[in-house]
């Protein structure tokens, strides 16, 4: 089967960067990225490319070849999905906030809403493609309302027939267009050869083939969370480690490196930090709780939810630790917060540690001045649920949290004027290279600065006069 039109439906930061690559190695095959959300489209369809929803190096350069060429956004999904010979499922699944599994399992509303869109208007034979994270066996619900529509004796006329295939995505924030290039696998999970080297003879265009796994639907979607999950507990475990560090003298980097060498373990993913976040790792290590809690494996489940609750504990203890240094009061102190994204390179802030620590800070009665160059003030009022209001200048003191408030400062080094301390809660490169005798003379006395990145070198910033605190530091 040839495929010529794909229609991707969701334009996320999954489904956008995606799109954008597959269009950019497929020149014969017309991509059309739909999405409900009007602004979204909007954004992606701006002719200033700054004005693209997600923020990836090497995106916009993309974009620039090939929107409006191969690759168009648009809302029109009714139209898109009816001309579509493969359609990529991009939505939200975001964990269910209540109801059965409330907290634990992924709310599939979305994509139950997509199954039903694609089963109604598709035409002719469909290759349907999961890409969103899903939990396993999604792939059977999708198939259900897919397969009604296909035998549906009202519907006798129709010409309707599928494929469900899982692709799961493992692209990084941040570095999602060269993953995108450059992956380590592409997974391909369904149960028609076809219908799977269809999808592989895309990638073919740029990806080797013995990159390209081919499995059974439900080993592709279980691949996808356990992945998620090996990282993160790798993340949890370090951070566990690094707070022996603190307390015995040992140093994390050092630790890390020492335990990286062995090439049984492998030198990535051994940063400690203030917890991982994104919208992946918490939702699909939840959703393996959820899932193992179902078929009886309570054993399981705690394994992998101790995974989350070192990670929460790992932000709390940050913040509790800030509080103490600084005397048990943060009323009239001003704390500057550097970086309020979940990782470096991107706007993206679901499940950012910065979210809890600042909530935490707010809480004590902090005064804080955010700095990040590229998440917005919107979108920190909105994860700090400051009150919505439609005037911004008076959101910034109505907060639903009682204490505290905050500002959005853009210029780095006007940050540091008369602040208590600050803490480095985001590795953007800007930030490795501060003038340290500069920031001394800007902030009150005692100054702290708390490294929860690694990012700041410990003996320029402890040589201009500086307190510093770095995470997993025991000296
Ligand atoms: C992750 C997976 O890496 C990707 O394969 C999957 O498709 C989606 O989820 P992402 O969440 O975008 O990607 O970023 P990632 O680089 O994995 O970082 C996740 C979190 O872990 C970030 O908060 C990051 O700062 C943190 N992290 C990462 C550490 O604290 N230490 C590390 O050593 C690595
Ligand atoms: P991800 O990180 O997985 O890409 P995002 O939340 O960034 O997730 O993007 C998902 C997108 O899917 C959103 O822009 C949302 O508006 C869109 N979406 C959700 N449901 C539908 C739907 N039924 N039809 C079209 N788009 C949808």
């Amino acid at each position: 089967m040839q495929i010529k039109k794909i229609c991707c439906i969701g334009a996320g930061y999954v489904g956008g960067p995606t799109m954008a690559v597959i269009a950019d190695k497929c020149p014969s095959i017309h991509v059309d990225v739909v999405d409900i959300n009007k602004k979204r489209i909007q954004k992606w369809n701006s002719p200033n490319l700054e004005e693209l929803p997600v923020y990836e190096p090497g995106l916009k350069e993309i974009i620039k070849r090939c929107r409006n060429k191969n690759l168009k956004f648009s809302t029109s999904i009714k139209e898109k999905i009816s001309k579509a010979d493969m359609i990529f499922i991009s939505v939200n699944t975001p964990t269910k906030k209540k109801g059965f599994g409330a907290g634990k399992a992924s709310d599939l509303k979305w994509v139950e809403a997509c199954a039903r869109q694609v089963a109604l208007y598709a035409s002719g034979h469909t290759i349907v493609v999961e890409k969103s994270t899903l939990p396993v066996r999604t792939a059977g619900v999708i198939k259900e309302i897919l397969n009604e529509c296909e035998v549906s004796p009202r519907k006798s006329h129709s010409n309707k027939t599928f494929d469900v295939l899982s692709n799961p995505e493992f692209l990084a924030e941040g570095s999602a267009i060269n993953d995108l290039i450059t992956p380590d696998r592409v997974l391909i999970g369904g149960d028609t050869q076809i219908a799977i080297e269809t999808l592989a003879k895309i990638y073919q265009n740029w990806v080797p083939n013995e990159k390209i796994l081919r499995t059974n639907l439900w080993s592709s979607e279980l691949a996808k969370l356990t992945s998620n999950a090996f990282l993160a507990q790798r993340i949890s475990s370090i951070n566990s480690i690094s707070a022996i560090c603190e307390q015995t003298g040992a140093d994390i980097r050092e630790v890390s490196k020492a335990i990286g060498s062995d090439s049984r373990i492998g030198s990535k993913f051994l940063n400690s930090g203030p917890g991982f976040g994104g919208s992946c790792f918490k939702k699909d290590i939840l959703n393996i709780v959820y899932l193992s809690e179902y078929f009886g494996l309570p054993e399981v489940a705690s394994f992998w939810e101790s995974v989350v609750q070192l990670n929460n504990w790992q932000q709390h203890r940050i913040s509790k630790l800030i509080v103490r240094k600084l005397f048990g009061t943060l009323s009239n102190k001003k704390i500057v917060i550097l970086g309020f994204a979940f990782k470096a390179n991107t706007n993206d802030t679901r499940e950012s540690p910065a979210i809890n620590i600042c909530k935490d800070l707010l809480e004590e009665g902090a005064s804080l001045v955010i700095h990040d160059p590229k998440v917005c003030s919107e979108q920190i009022n909105f994860d700090l649920k400051f009150e919505s209001t439609n005037n911004f200048e008076e959101q910034q003191n109505k907060t639903l949290i009682e204490e505290g408030n905050w500002i959005k400062e853009n210029d780095l080094s006007d940050s540091f004027k008369d602040a208590d301390a600050a803490v480095f809660l985001t590795e953007w490169s800007e930030y490795k290279n501060i003038n340290w005798d500069d920031v001394y003379e800007k902030m009150r006395k005692p100054s702290w600065i708390f490294d929860a990145r690694s990012i700041t070198n410990p003996m320029e910033v402890r040589n201009a006069g500086l307190n510093l605190w770095r995470i997993g530091d025991g000296l």
